[in-house]
């Protein structure tokens, strides 16, 4: 199939192009920066915001992945009236599959950025085209990048009332893959992470792998948001799950050598392969565009 991922440059859009290329599809990519096509991959230049780009972008293709988003900050734009653009065009291109990337929750909380989801949503549901819509729990590696935004002040307020199912991006772009492969669904799915976890563990975990020493300063966050999730409104027990947890994403378990192996590898204490690399991501996966799940024995 010849699938656009819009989104492709963003954290999720990272690890679905690869596992795309991986399943045999073609795959086109559409950003707002100029690029040239690399490999496999055509990319297209386009703004769902302007709409400029984006009826070239949905030209030909079977199946568009629509990760593209505004972020929490973003009053919706490319969620909403982005999504609109994107559904009217890819009608008249020939009517693909479209399969949209929410967020757990926006069905249950429709707050915040979830509001503009559950619209993005019903834009999808009541398009006229075949859709999938795949709600997700938070990722991994938004959690650790807002957690980091933190590491420079000398304590840190924790909300230890908040549940929260962290997910790793490269299950969820393996998911997304295996949805578009399958056809549309026409219904909602959640995919979550494989646990649910407090506030206390979440941080106690991310000061470890940081190797940070932080106050923490009990607080309770204030909204209708934050009490939805409380209430565990942003979480799922829905099946299948991931099976990366957020402890083994920050601090994974050392690779387990033979014997033989481990004495004709001994490294010193100062070798590189002893020294920790500071990406979570590259260090237990090889990175996101190579994303491979990890196997234990
Ligand atoms: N982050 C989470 O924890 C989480 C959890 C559950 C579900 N989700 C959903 O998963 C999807 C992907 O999230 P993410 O965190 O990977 O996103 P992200 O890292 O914030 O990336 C946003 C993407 O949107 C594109 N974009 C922004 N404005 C655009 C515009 N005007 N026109 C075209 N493209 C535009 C960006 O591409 P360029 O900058 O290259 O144009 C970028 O690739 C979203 O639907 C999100 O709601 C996220």
């Amino acid at each position: 199939m010849r699938i656009l991922v819009t989104g492709a440059t963003g954290t999720l859009g990272g690890a679905l192009v690869p596992a795309l290329l991986k399943a045999g599809h073609e795959v086109r990519a559409l950003s707002r920066t100029k690029r040239d096509g690399s490999g496999n991959v055509e990319w297209m230049w386009g703004d769902l915001i302007s709409g400029n780009g984006v009826k070239e972008a949905v030209r030909g293709v079977d199946a568009i992945a629509h990760l593209a988003t505004s972020g929490r900050r973003g009053r919706g734009a490319v969620d909403v009236p982005g999504t609109r653009t994107l559904l009217i065009l890819a009608r008249q291109a020939g009517a693909p599959h479209v399969l949209l990337t929410s967020m757990v929750g926006a069905d249950r909380a429709a707050y915040g950025h979830l509001r503009h989801k559950l619209e993005a949503e019903r834009l999808v549901a009541e398009s006229g085209l075949d859709w999938t819509i795949l709600r997700a729990t938070t990722f991994h590696q938004w959690l650790r990048r807002r957690l980091g935004d933190f590491a420079a002040l000398p304590a840190l307020p924790v909300d230890r009332s908040l549940p929260w199912q962290p997910v790793h991006t490269g299950e969820v772009a393996t998911r997304v893959a295996a949805l578009l492969s399958a056809g549309p669904e026409h219904r909602e799915i959640e995919f979550g992470g494989p646990q649910v976890i407090g506030t206390e563990e979440l941080v106690t975990t991310w000061l470890r792998a940081s190797g940070l020493r932080r106050l923490r300063v009990p607080v309770r966050y204030p909204g209708r948001l934050y009490a939805a999730q409380r209430a565990g409104d942003l979480t799922t027990d829905a099946l299948p799950k991931g099976g990366i947890t957020w402890h083994d994403y920050l601090l994974p378990p050392p690779p387990v050598l033979s014997d033989d192996f481990a004495s004709e590898h001994t490294a010193s204490p100062t070798s590189p392969a002893t020294q920790p690399e500071q990406d979570p991501d590259l260090r237990v996966y090889g990175g996101d565009e190579g994303y491979e799940r990890p196997t234990r024995s």
